[in-house]
C-alpha cells in the first residue's frame, strides 16, 4: 500500500473539510491519510526538527495531550512547555515563545484536557509568526466536531495562507471509531509531500477496508450530530452534580471533557481523584498528571454511556468530599 492511500479517501477528507470549514483542499497534494492521528503527531518532529541548524525547539501546550512532547523528545528536540494560563482562556501566548529557535509549534484546539477553543485570530497569528521564523504550526484538531455551545470550533485549514501549517484530524472522536485507526493530515503541500516520503519508512496508510469505511464516515454527518447530542446530554446530567460538590467549571465548551477546578482549600487534585475513586467509584484524571499547569484541577471524560453518567451523578449527590 502507498503512503498516499486511496484517492477516494483523500477526496472524502477534502469534501468534509470543504463542508465543515469551507476550505478547499487538493486531495492529491494537500492530504495524507494516517493511522488515527497519534502516530502522525508523534512522528512529525522527525521531519521538521533539524538539530544541526540550531532550530530544534518544539513548543507543546501544557497541560495537554502528551504525545507531541514525547515524539519531539524522541526526535532529539528540545521540548518547550508553553504553560496554558487560565487567565488567557487556556490558550498559548505567541509573545512568550523563543521564536529564533522554534522549529515546531503545537496547538491543540479544542484542548485536551481544557476544552478551550482557539479563535481564528490566534491561529492566524501563530501561523504568521511560524512562517516569519521558518517554523511549522501543527494544529491538532481531534475534537473539532465535539462542542457544547453554539459555535463550532475553527480549523487552521481555514487560514488564507497555509504555508507552514498542518492540521491533524481523526475519526476516533468525530465518528467514535478509535479502534479503526484512521485520520489524515492536511495543509502545506510541501509538508504533505515530506510526510509522503517519510511515512513508508514507518508504516503506511490504514488497511484498504478501513480506508473504505473511513470514506463512508467522512461523507456522513448525521452520526456526528447524534454523538454531539449524546455528549451534551451526558454533560447536562453530570456537570451540575460536580458543581454541587464545590468544583468550578473552568474549561472551554468543546471536546468531550469537563475541566474542573478542585474546591478551594482542598486543591490537591490527586488526593481528590483518589477519594472519588475509592469512596464513589468514579475515575477522573488528576490535572497534575496531565502536565505542568494542570494541578488543582481534574479532567472528567464524558465517555461512559448516559445511563452510567446519570448513575454517577446520583452517587455524587450522596457524597461530600
Ligand atoms: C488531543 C488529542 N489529539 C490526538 C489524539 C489521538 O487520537 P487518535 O490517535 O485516536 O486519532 C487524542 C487522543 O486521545 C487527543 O486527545
Amino acid at each position: 500500500p502507498l503512503a498516499a492511500g486511496l484517492g477516494e479517501l483523500r477526496a472524502a477528507a477534502a469534501r468534509w473539510v470543504g463542508r465543515r470549514f469551507g476550505a478547499a483542499l487538493d486531495p492529491d497534494t494537500e492530504v495524507v491519510p494516517t493511522l488515527g492521528s497519534k502516530e502522525a503527531i508523534f512522528s512529525l518532529a522527525q521531519i521538521v526538527v533539524n538539530r544541526a541548524s540550531g532550530r530544534d525547539v518544539v513548543v507543546v501546550p501544557t497541560p495537554g495531550y502528551p504525545v507531541a512532547a514525547r515524539g519531539a523528545a524522541f526526535a532529539g528536540a528540545e521540548v518547550l512547555e508553553a504553560v496554558l494560563d487560565p487567565a488567557r482562556g487556556w490558550l498559548p501566548d505567541p509573545d512568550a515563545l523563543p521564536w529564533d529557535r522554534v522549529a515546531l509549534v503545537w496547538l491543540t484546539s479544542p484542548g485536551n484536557p481544557t476544552g478551550a477553543v482557539a479563535p481564528p485570530a490566534l491561529m492566524d497569528e501563530l501561523a504568521a509568526r511560524c512562517r516569519a521564523h521558518g517554523a511549522v504550526l501543527a494544529s491538532d484538531e481531534a475534537y473539532c466536531e465535539l462542542w457544547f455551545g453554539d459555535r463550532a470550533p475553527h480549523s487552521a485549514l481555514e487560514l488564507a495562507d497555509r504555508t507552514g501549517v498542518l492540521a491533524f484530524h481523526t475519526l476516533s472522536k468525530r465518528s467514535s471509531m478509535p479502534g479503526y485507526r484512521s485520520g489524515f493530515v492536511a495543509g502545506d503541500p510541501e509538508l504533505v509531500a515530506a510526510l509522503k516520503r517519510f511515512r513508508p519508512s514507518v508504516g503506511t496508510a490504514p488497511q484498504t477496508f478501513v480506508q473504505r469505511a473511513s470514506v463512508a464516515a467522512w461523507d456522513h454527518d448525521d452520526h456526528v450530530a447524534q454523538a454531539r447530542a449524546r455528549y451534551a446530554a451526558k454533560r447536562e446530567v453530570l456537570l451540575p452534580a460536580l458543581l454541587d460538590l464545590g468544583l468550578e467549571d473552568v474549561g472551554g465548551d468543546a471536546s468531550f471533557f469537563l475541566w474542573l477546578r478542585v474546591a478551594a482549600g482542598d486543591d490537591d487534585d490527586e488526593a481528590f481523584a483518589a477519594r472519588l475513586l475509592t469512596e464513589v467509584g468514579i475515575v477522573v484524571a488528576p490535572g497534575s498528571y496531565l502536565g505542568t499547569g494542570g494541578s488543582g484541577h481534574v479532567r472528567v471524560a464524558l465517555v461512559p454511556n448516559l445511563e452510567a453518567c446519570a448513575r454517577a451523578a446520583e452517587l455524587l449527590a450522596g457524597w461530600r468530599p
